[in-house]
């Protein structure tokens, strides 16, 4: 998969060190209380298995699947429901996973989708972030890095399904997707 790379962006040391860190500061925030985690799949599910498991807090979690960019690397803004939670989150801190916020038009609509369903509290924990893309306004509560606008895969994030499985962020070269 390497050979398909412009560039490592991330290293698999630089995020683990990175992954830790998220984790110890949700545990401090979180003290006392348990967490319900909502994974976006389906790129966070990479980020969300290595997160929980450094978090000292009693975890529940659960998936969302939206539509967002299909195969292609340019956002529609579209985002439908495809995956909807099991069970309802009435009463829970909910934090919610992200591989990577880009326009932030998914998260925008998944925070008010949930809002709505009466969490005690809701927080988005991202591991990638591309402030120079954004198209609306987020807090974002955990951000793991800031990345410059260019496409990236590995550690859950794919380019058409594939690299998902890559273990470090790179940058794939322009030649694969064009
Ligand atoms: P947003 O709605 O534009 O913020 O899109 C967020 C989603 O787009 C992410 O959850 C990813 O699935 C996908 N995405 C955005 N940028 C990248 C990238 O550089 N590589 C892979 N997927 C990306
Ligand atoms: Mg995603």
């Amino acid at each position: 998969m390497q050979k398909d790379m412009k560039q490592i962006l991330l290293t698999e040391d630089e995020i683990k060190q990175k992954v830790k860190a998220l984790g110890k500061q949700v545990t401090i925030d979180y003290k006392g209380k348990d967490i319900f985690v909502i994974g976006v799949l389906k790129g966070s599910i990479v980020f969300l298995a290595d997160l929980i498991r450094e978090v000292e807090l009693p975890v529940q979690f659960d998936f969302m699947a939206v539509s967002s960019y299909g195969s292609s690397t340019q956002s529609t803004g579209a985002v439908k429901i495809l995956k909807d939670l099991d069970a309802s989150i009435e009463g829970k801190h909910v934090l919610i996973v992200e591989d990577i916020i880009d326009t932030g038009l998914t998260l925008k609509y998944l925070i008010k989708n949930l809002a709505s369903r009466k969490p005690e509290s809701i927080k988005v924990c991202t591991l990638l972030n591309k402030p120079s893309r954004r198209k609306v306004d987020l807090k974002v509560d955990y951000n793991g890095f800031d990345i410059p606008d260019e496409f990236v895969v590995g550690y859950g994030l794919d380019y058409a399904e594939k690299y998902r499985n890559f273990s470090h962020i790179g940058v794939l070269k322009p030649e694969i997707y064009q």
